[in-house]
């Protein structure tokens, strides 16, 4: 797995009797958009929760990154060191600007530079500029996020995880979810643009439809166990995948 820029080792997270994510051993390519599907409750957001650091008391395995073991370092370490992640529910400062909102998820890494910003918000205006640059969100860096679209509210969303540091792989909850499809395609693309310039994704989403348009490498996981992986290809003509997942009208949460 020399070329992963991230990879888990028989990661497994038990909560009591039910274990949510069962001996997964999967890689996210450097420079690629990795996909991570699965039906509802199939152990994705657990899987991002453990690989991020949320789950000391219930996981067990490896996490590599970049050629280290991370596994055990407490969540805002792993920011530093690299993995940005996004939430499922995502959360924006609706009172402020998306270049404001930038600005504090650029410094929210340590507990000083969180003191800081409350006092004197600085932000990193560098790094800020750079990717409203990337996302092409320049016009919208001075508007207030009620006032924009649920797609390029996503998008701020997105942004908000890029200008946390020195981000190496970008872990992404379900980020179109909510989007009609005119919306998820232009997200699609901005997502393809960042993995163009050279970012490493990984990718959750229900909408089969963007994962096997976008995607690099697609896994997928039923019941907490990783039950194949493939490319977008091989991924459609799965017959374990259409039984498990496409056969049926699957879950769109
Ligand atoms: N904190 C927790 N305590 C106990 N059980 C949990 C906890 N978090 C998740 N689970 C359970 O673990 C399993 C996997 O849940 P998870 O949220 O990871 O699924 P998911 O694939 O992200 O689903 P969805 O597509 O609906 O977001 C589910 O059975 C869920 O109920
Ligand atoms: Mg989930």
């Amino acid at each position: 797995m020399s070329d992963a820029v991230l990879y888990t080792d028989n990661l497994t997270v038990q909560f009591g009797g039910l274990t949510a994510v069962n001996g997964v051993t999967l890689a996210c390519g450097r420079g690629q958009l990795t996909g991570l599907i699965g039906p509802n409750g199939a152990g994705k957001t657990t899987f991002i929760d453990a690989v991020t650091g949320f789950l000391p008391n219930n996981a067990s395995g490896r996490v590599v990154l970049e050629g280290q073991d991370v596994f055990g370092r407490v969540p805002h370490r792993l920011a530093h060191d690299g993995l940005s992640r996004t939430w499922q529910t995502l959360e924006l400062f609706d009172d402020i600007t998306v270049r404001s909102n930038l600005d504090v998820a650029s410094q929210r890494l340590t507990f000083a530079g969180a003191v800081r910003d409350f006092f004197r918000p600085t932000g990193d205006h560098g790094r800020v500029d750079e990717v409203l640059e990337l996302l092409d969100m320049h016009d919208i860096a001075d508007r207030l996020p009620r006032e924009l679209s649920q797609g390029q509210r996503k998008m701020v969303g997105v942004g908000r995880a890029l200008v946390a540091s020195s981000t190496k792989v970008l872990l992404l909850d379900e980020p179109a979810a909510g989007l009609d499809k005119a919306e998820t395609q232009g997200f699609g693309e901005g997502l393809r643009r960042l993995v163009d310039e050279g970012y490493s994704m990984l990718l959750i989403d229900h909408d089969m439809g963007l994962v096997l348009t976008v995607c690099d490498y697609i896994h997928m996981l039923v019941f907490g166990e990783l039950i194949t992986s493939g490319t977008p290809d091989e991924i459609r003509n799965d017959p374990q995948v259409i039984s498990a997942y496409l056969g049926h009208s699957g879950g769109a949460s």
